[in-house]
């Protein structure tokens, strides 16, 4: 105990937060006039901030040590390998000089990008040629310039150290296929991918995050005992995961875990991550999961979008949608079993219910679901048994109008992405209402809603290898952003 206290008043020392920032200028200044934008159609939106600028991490959380020191008590978890030689130990001195001059590059990224935004502008004669097919610009962004600029800066800067840590089929892998298939393409791209060559950096003192290379999706599948409904083994590798890197490396202790990320699509990967109380607290978690009354903070934590890849591919039919003139001739689609509480009041009021809604619980074996998708003008995205839901990357695919219908959902990239220009949200309460709702929309308003789809499409592409601006680098720079918002003194 006594050994944790002083440990918690160094890390406090390290970690003096930077009360500015960048986040808060690229969720704000949205007050710019919006008719001023690029895009092709133009509809008039009020516009409102919708994450409280609360200063970031203000004070480092002291849960008691003894959660943790219980796990350690008991290695109950073969799969790590604390293998590797200790880091060369650098004199204090020197190590400060180092880390004072990462975080000198950062305060300029971070000064460069408060200038684009304050500009504000949607100049694009200032905007170099090579990035003309890509660059953000429009209404579907926050700040563009701003998100731009933050871009290129990561582009230019970002480091990411993967710890080697840990043994397959835990660690170092991931699924590709399926609902959870994010995980594994993440932590692939991160590894060896194109995003490797990029940002990865195999010197742990030039790095600028720490990322922890396991797949939760593989602790349940490896780890956790059907049926049990005990998630102990899960909590129990993360712990000791933890504690691997935290006694071989000075870097988790120097801040907590607070420079320190994990991406994981799992449902359970919340309850995972309780494993060690500062991962859960202070790091960047990127989750799927992100239900807000569930400990997402999306202040610190990052939304990760799921994307459902049967057998490994997107749909050849979602890849190339027909042309934005086809007709569609439903107004709304759903198909989905009835998990957790919003899809049993969907299937309640409007199940066989009205011929231009086609929602389904099963869908007839006779109908194609993305067929059924391409002929509709929105589709339905109610969460399950969590809060996201792979419809919504799919409609975007599709371009049909995303409807989210969720609670406590924090959406992904709503740091930079403004959500209400490319889909349209229904409270649970208004679901009865759901069929006004939608026919409310103007012909105008809705070209408009599809045109930004189109726009904000590239930034939920997989690739392979991974391309700018699309979903990997999007899910790297929400990392980055709650980076650049942390300043070690
Ligand atoms: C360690 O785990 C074993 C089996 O899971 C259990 O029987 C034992 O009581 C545990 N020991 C401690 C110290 O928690
Ligand atoms: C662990 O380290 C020892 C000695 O450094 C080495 O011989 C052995 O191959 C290593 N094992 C693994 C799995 O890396
Ligand atoms: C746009 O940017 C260019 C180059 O930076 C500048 O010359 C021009 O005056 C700007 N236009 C507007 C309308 O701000
Ligand atoms: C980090 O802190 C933990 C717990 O206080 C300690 O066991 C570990 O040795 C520390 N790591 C380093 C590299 O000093
Ligand atoms: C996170 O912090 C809160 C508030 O300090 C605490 O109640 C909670 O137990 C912590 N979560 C974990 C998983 O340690
Ligand atoms: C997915 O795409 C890859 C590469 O295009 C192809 O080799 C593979 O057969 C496809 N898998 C399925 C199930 O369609
Ligand atoms: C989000 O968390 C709350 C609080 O635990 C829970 O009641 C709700 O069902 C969760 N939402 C989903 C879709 O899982």
């Amino acid at each position: 105990m006594e050994s944790f206290h002083l440990q918690t008043s160094s890390v406090v020392c390290w970690l003096c937060i930077a009360s500015i920032v960048v986040v808060l200028v690229i969720y704000g200044n949205f007050d710019a006039p919006v008719g001023s934008s690029d895009s092709k159609l133009e509809y008039p939106v009020s516009i409102s901030i919708s994450i409280p600028l609360v200063q970031l991490r203000s004070k480092i959380i002291t849960t008691p040590a003894s959660s943790v020191a219980d796990h350690q008590s008991n290695r109950s978890t073969p799969h790590l390998l604390a293998n590797q030689t200790l880091p060369r130990e650098l004199p204090k001195a020197i190590r400060r000089r180092e880390q004072s001059k990462l975080e000198e590059r950062l305060a300029r990224a971070r000064a460069s990008i408060r200038r684009a935004a304050a500009r504000g502008d949607r100049n694009r004669s200032s905007i170099k040629e090579e990035d003309d097919d890509v660059v953000p610009y429009g209404i579907v962004y926050r700040n563009p310039r701003a998100f731009h600029q933050s871009y290129l800066e990561m582009e230019r800067k970002f480091k990411v150290y993967v710890y080697s840590e840990g043994d397959l089929p835990i660690t170092h892998d991931g699924p590709c296929k399926d609902i959870y298939s994010i995980e594994g393409r993440f932590i692939h791209e991160m590894e060896n991918g194109a995003g490797a060559r990029r940002f990865r950096t195999k010197n742990p003192k030039e790095a600028h995050i720490y990322f922890m290379p396991f797949s939760v999706t593989w602790m349940v599948k490896y780890l956790y005992k059907p049926l049990s409904y005990n998630l102990t083994p899960l909590r129990e590798y993360v712990s000791d995961y933890v504690r691997v890197v935290s006694e071989k490396y000075p870097f988790w202790n120097r801040t907590s875990g607070a420079d320190h990320f994990m991406v994981a699509c799992h449902d359970w990967a919340p309850h995972a991550s309780a494993g060690n109380p500062f991962l859960y607290n202070t790091s960047i978690r990127v989750l799927c999961n992100a239900n807000t009354s569930e400990g997402f903070n999306p202040q610190k934590d990052v939304s990760l979008p799921e994307i459902h890849l049967y057998g490994g591919n997107v749909s050849s039919k979602l890849i190339s949608p027909p042309s934005s003139t086809t007709p569609r001739p439903y107004l709304a689609f759903f198909a989905g079993g009835l998990h957790g509480p919003i899809r049993p009041i969907l299937l309640d009021h409007w199940k066989d219910r009205d011929e231009s809604l086609r929602i389904y619980e099963y869908l007839p074996k006779t109908l194609d679901y993305y067929s059924i998708m391409l002929q509709s003008r929105f589709c339905l995205c109610p969460s399950g048994h969590e809060v996201a839901s792979p419809r919504i990357v799919e409609a975007i695919y599709a371009e049909c109008v995303p409807v989210i219908i969720s609670e406590h959902y924090s959406l992904p990239f709503s740091d930079v992405l403004r959500w209400e220009a490319f889909s349209v949200q229904v409270e649970v309460s208004e679901i009865k209402r759901l069929k006004e709702i939608l026919e409310g929309v103007s012909e105008e308003k809705y070209r408009w809603l599809k045109e930004n789809l189109r726009i904000v499409r590239k930034h939920f592409e997989l690739n392979h290898p991974a391309k700018r601006f699309d979903v990997f680098h999007m899910i790297l720079h929400s990392v980055w952003l709650r980076r650049i918002n942390l300043r070690l003194a």
